[in-house]
């Protein structure tokens, strides 16, 4: 052969395994709405960015008729590319090739890529289409996924791990997507251990963005999906804004934006909070006039919806936002807002993330629902999160702030940097009506006319309790100020505290109650 017949063949070659499962599988694919694994890289990656690697891998499986079947790359697409200017390492199962499953050298591929990502300190997506492990492999693809999860293991906390869920996501390897930081789950792929999908209702309906929002949102949730797509290049689209918010690795601070020369003060902000700490509003609205823009990323938007969390930015840096949402169960803390809100402010905190925290928050949701699903041992993952985080964390209560909720929302005793109120903060061990009704049963029993009574000692608890002023002259309390200065009054907090740097003690690692 001359040389340039081989490079005729190496060209052949290469085109007949780009193609993948063949061209009636790619528009099966399509036909169905989806694209293929390399046209959603494509869509993912900056023009012309992507390096493959392993194109020409093959399986070596001689099993249940495996003998001489190609399996183009083995089933998955892996290489390193850049998104906006910055490095990132993946993999995109291919569900042309026998449904994109995953056996032996599919599994290395990925893991390779993962490696690759450590050494690099780069991102690692990886964009599931698959029927899972490669059954004629039997056990070497189990082991294969066993790998894999391993690696998310040891990735976790040193880079951002998104997974993104394009087709399906069946069985065991669901483990891996729930290994990583985010997942980004499109309205026609299937994630389950054993049952439907999560994107179905209970009654098994496709259920829209709208419908989420009602009841059967945490049902249909769950909490394990971070965002939902509308399709694939949503789903590439979303990917894209994340990353934007995180920075490569955990050595490396978020990417920086422009900053406003002068902030100006927003007395918008001054109406949005009622005084009547009964009367609800969305915490939203507070935390779009704070942030840059009004551009907040809200993550795991339709799971334990009483409390908000998300990425913005303040002066161009990158912020996590936790608040408590009255408008949902009056922004109550519940098993899964503190598993929510925990998990989001470890990430923070491994990301050199800096944390706000909005208060707004009527305690902890009694009942013996709550109690027997062990809320003691899930409110305490959120304690045991702000207590351990060392970045940067700022808090403002906005309106009540009672109990056990104050300290768990990043109170000063758990080491925020900053805690400032609104004037019409209430800080207090419980609210006035509570309070009146224990410390003074007898007083009100025994009264001429108990109802003026109890009226009269709730007015007088309000006064000394339920404002700020009590937990400013303890200096619980930074300062007090009005809402329309929040915004500049955290960006310069922020400046002041960015270069902090906190020591805690050697260990292995603490032990958050899981
Ligand atoms: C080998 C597989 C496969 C698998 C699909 N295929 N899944 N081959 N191992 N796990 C092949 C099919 O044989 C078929 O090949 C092609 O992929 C397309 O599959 P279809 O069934 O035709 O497609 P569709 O109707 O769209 O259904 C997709 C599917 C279904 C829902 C994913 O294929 C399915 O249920 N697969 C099995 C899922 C599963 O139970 N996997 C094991 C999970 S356990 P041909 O050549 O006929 O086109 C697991 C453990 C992980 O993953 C380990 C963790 C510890």
């Amino acid at each position: 052969m001359t040389i340039e017949q081989k490079i005729e063949e190496l060209n052949r070659r290469r085109e007949e395994i780009s193609l993948g499962g063949g061209q009636e599988r790619i528009d099966r694919q399509h036909k169905a709405g989806f694209l293929t694994a390399r046209e959603r890289i494509n869509a993912l990656l900056d023009q012309d960015s992507f390096q493959e690697m392993g194109l020409f891998a093959e399986h070596r499986c001689t099993n249940f008729g495996m003998e001489g079947k190609k399996m183009p790359a083995d089933g998955v697409v892996t290489g390193a590319g850049s998104i906006e200017g910055r490095l990132v390492h993946l993999a995109s199962q291919d569900f042309t090739v026998s449904g994109g499953s995953a056996g032996e050298m599919h599994s290395v591929k990925i893991v390779q890529m993962m490696q690759a990502c450590l050494k690099t300190g780069s991102p690692f997506i990886l964009i599931n289409d698959s029927g899972g492990a490669r059954i004629q492999e039997g056990i070497d693809s189990l082991s294969g996924y066993g790998r894999i999860f391993y690696n998310n293991v040891m990735l976790s906390g040193v880079v951002p791990q998104i997974s993104l869920i394009c087709g399906p996501c069946a069985g065991g390897a669901a483990y891996s997507p729930a290994l990583t930081d985010f997942i980004i789950q499109t309205r026609g792929a299937r994630m389950f251990i054993t049952g439907p999908s999560v994107i179905k209702s209970v009654t098994g309906e496709d259920v829209t963005a709208e419908e989420l929002g009602g009841p059967n949102a945490q049902m249909c949730i769950s909490g394990v999906v971070h965002f939902i797509a509308e399709n694939d290049l949503d789903a590439m689209a979303i990917c894209k804004r994340l990353l934007s918010f995180l920075p490569s690795n955990n050595l490396e601070d978020p990417p920086q934006f422009e900053a406003e020369e002068v902030i100006m003060p927003d007395k918008g902000l001054n109406s949005i909070v009622p005084l009547n700490p009964k009367q609800s509003y969305d915490v939203r609205d507070v935390i779009l006039h704070v942030v840059d823009r009004g551009d907040f990323m809200e993550v795991q938007e339709f799971f334990a919806q009483n409390i908000v969390i998300g990425f913005a930015r303040l002066q161009g840096r990158t912020v996590g936002v936790v608040a408590n949402q009255p408008a949902v169960m009056a922004g109550v803390l519940d098993i899964n807002a503190s598993d929510k809100a925990a998990r989001f402010i470890r990430f923070c905190n491994a990301f050199n993330i800096p944390i706000i925290t909005f208060v707004d928050v009527p305690g902890f949701l009694p009942g013996v629902e709550q109690e027997h699903g062990g809320i003691i041992r899930h409110g305490a993952k959120l304690l045991f999160a702000y207590s351990a985080a060392t970045v940067p964390k700022l808090t403002v209560i906005l309106r009540k702030s009672y109990g056990g909720a104050y300290i768990a929302m990043c109170s000063k005793d758990l080491d925020a940097d900053r805690v400032v109120c609104w004037p019409g903060a209430e800080i207090a061990v419980m609210g006035a009506e509570g309070a009146v009704e224990i410390i003074f049963r007898n007083e009100i029993k025994n009264a001429a006319d108990p109802a003026a009574r109890h009226q009269e000692l709730v007015r007088e608890y309000q006064e000394s309790f339920s404002t700020p002023y009590a937990a400013a002259s303890r200096f619980q309390i930074d300062d007090i100020i009005e809402p329309a200065e929040t915004r500049r009054y955290l960006a310069m907090a922020l400046d002041i505290v960015h270069s902090k740097r906190e020591f805690r003690p050697q260990k292995k690692h603490g032990l958050i109650p899981l």
